[in-house]
């Protein structure tokens, strides 16, 4: 039998896997054939190494390109999982949270509210009260409502606060990912002078406010977009300087950075920061350089995860392509489902020479968007084959649902060639937990 390892071989593996000489998957250096007969399947399997490599490649590549006056803050609604978290937390990172439920998973981590920044639209009150007592370092402000909420909470001193602009800026992503454009339901319009006004409402309710924000969406791949957007937040302090001659300290400009899923260009860490650093440079020299901040969630947690299935039945209809499914799907990972995202993946164990051919990978959910991979070139897959889904790290667990009461799926975390569980895998009793049989009230 020959190995058919190239070229036919997803080309280049992904971060942190390879193949044995015997034909076998591994990542980061632990056989995901082994993995599947440990923990069974459907199976995430996440990388520490990989997520602590892309963390410092990221840190490294803005230090080096705009010095020591940057940040990182890891977007934890990528993956919260605390295990996964408290990887990363010996690096000098923040941590951004978009709910009580992330800070309470950073918590769990070991992670200290001064490294905390909390996001989102429409937070809760209690939200804002757990942010105002000191529960995070900053709180980043998403419209007018939410400022005066705040404004009335008396914020313990040295809880930091910055305001989300809505910079008008589009990008070429999936509309359910984009979040910079105008009239959406992210941040304050800056074209309509609705930031100005905050700015001036934020004043007059006598808090220092810190700096200003924009995030444009995800799996951006242009980083003239973030030039643009770094620009406009520029000019947006200039003005306020303008009004009342203090320059804002912090200027961030959100997350987004596009991965390789394969058939998209990663936006690499080094281009992004190169961007802003040319940015920064055609401003006015008398301009005071803030710092500049990032929120990475994606780029760190996608390239850090894989999924592990087992293929089980197939289906053939002369003239139309092959259709196999495995044991999960949309349960898993919703985002070919909702956004018709694109994945690549590999049987764990090489095939022969030649016997590709183009195959629907689906789920076993009900609803026939359940498919993973559309007319994906992969060996010809028997019941009983495992296949290794990439750079799944991101939006798939935290996104999981028990659609058709089937549980979700657990997750391994591999760390300098050991393993272990880190989130278990449900079972049909978990499914229950919150149930009762209609205890009747009767009204008053
Ligand atoms: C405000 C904010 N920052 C950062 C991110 C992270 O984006 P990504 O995971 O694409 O880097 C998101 C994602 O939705 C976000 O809403």
């Amino acid at each position: 039998m020959t190995l058919d390892l190239s070229p036919k071989e997803i080309s280049p593996l992904p971060l942190g896997v390879e193949r044995t000489p015997q034909g076998v998957l591994t990542f980061s250096g632990i056989s995901l054939k082994e993995l599947a007969a440990h923990y069974g399947t459907p199976l995430y399997v996440l990388s520490a190494d990989v997520a602590r490599q892309r963390a410092r490649e990221i840190l490294h590549a803005f230090q080096k390109v705009l010095g020591p006056r940057i940040y990182v803050s890891y977007a934890m609604k990528a993956l919260y999982i605390p295990a996964f978290l408290a990887a990363l937390k010996d690096l000098p990172l923040h941590f951004d949270a978009a709910s009580a439920g992330e800070v309470l998973a950073a918590q769990k981590a070991g992670i200290g509210p001064g490294r905390l920044r909390l996001h989102g639209n429409n937070k809760t009150d209690g939200e804002l009260r757990l942010a105002a007592g000191g529960g995070v370092g900053e709180v980043i402000v998403d419209n007018l409502d939410e400022l005066s909420r705040w404004l009335s909470l008396s914020p313990k001193e040295g809880v930091r606060f910055t305001l989300r602009v809505a910079p008008g800026i589009s990008p070429d992503t999936h509309e359910y990912i984009a979040t910079g454009g105008r009239g959406g339901k992210f941040g304050l319009d800056l074209e309509s002078g609705e930031a100005l006004l905050a700015l001036r409402e934020a004043q007059r309710g006598g808090l220092p406010i810190r700096g200003l924000h924009a995030h444009l969406g995800s799996q951006i791949q242009d980083p003239f977009l973030y030039g643009k957007a770094l620009e406009k937040l520029l000019d947006l302090r200039a003005a306020w300087a303008g009004e009342t001659g203090r320059w804002l300290e912090e200027v961030n400009v959100g997350g987004g950075a596009a991965v390789r899923y394969g058939k998209e260009n990663e936006l690499s860490p080094e281009t992004w920061a190169q961007a802003l650093a040319d940015a920064l440079a055609r401003r006015p020299w008398r301009e005071p350089r803030p710092v500049v901040g990032i929120e990475p969630g994606r780029a760190i947690a996608a390239p850090a995860g894989l999924t592990l299935y087992e293929v089980g039945d197939g289906h053939r209809v002369d003239g139309f392509v092959p259709v196999v499914a495995v044991d999960g799907g949309m349960g898993d990972n919703i985002r070919p489902a909702l956004y018709g995202a694109h994945y690549e993946a590999a049987r764990v164990e090489a095939g022969t020479a030649n016997d590709e051919e183009a195959t629907h990978l689906v789920g076993r959910y009900c609803e026939s968007g359940d498919i993973l991979l559309r007319e994906a070139l992969l060996p010809r897959l028997r019941r009983g084959d495992l296949l290794a889904m990439f750079l799944t790290g991101a939006y798939t667990h935290p996104m999981a649902m028990a659609y058709n009461g089937i549980p979700r799926a657990a997750a391994v975390l591999l760390e300098e060639g050991r393993h272990s569980l880190v989130w278990r895998r449900e079972t049909e009793e978990d499914l229950f937990r919150f149930h009762r049989m209609a205890p009747w009230q009767e009204t008053s």
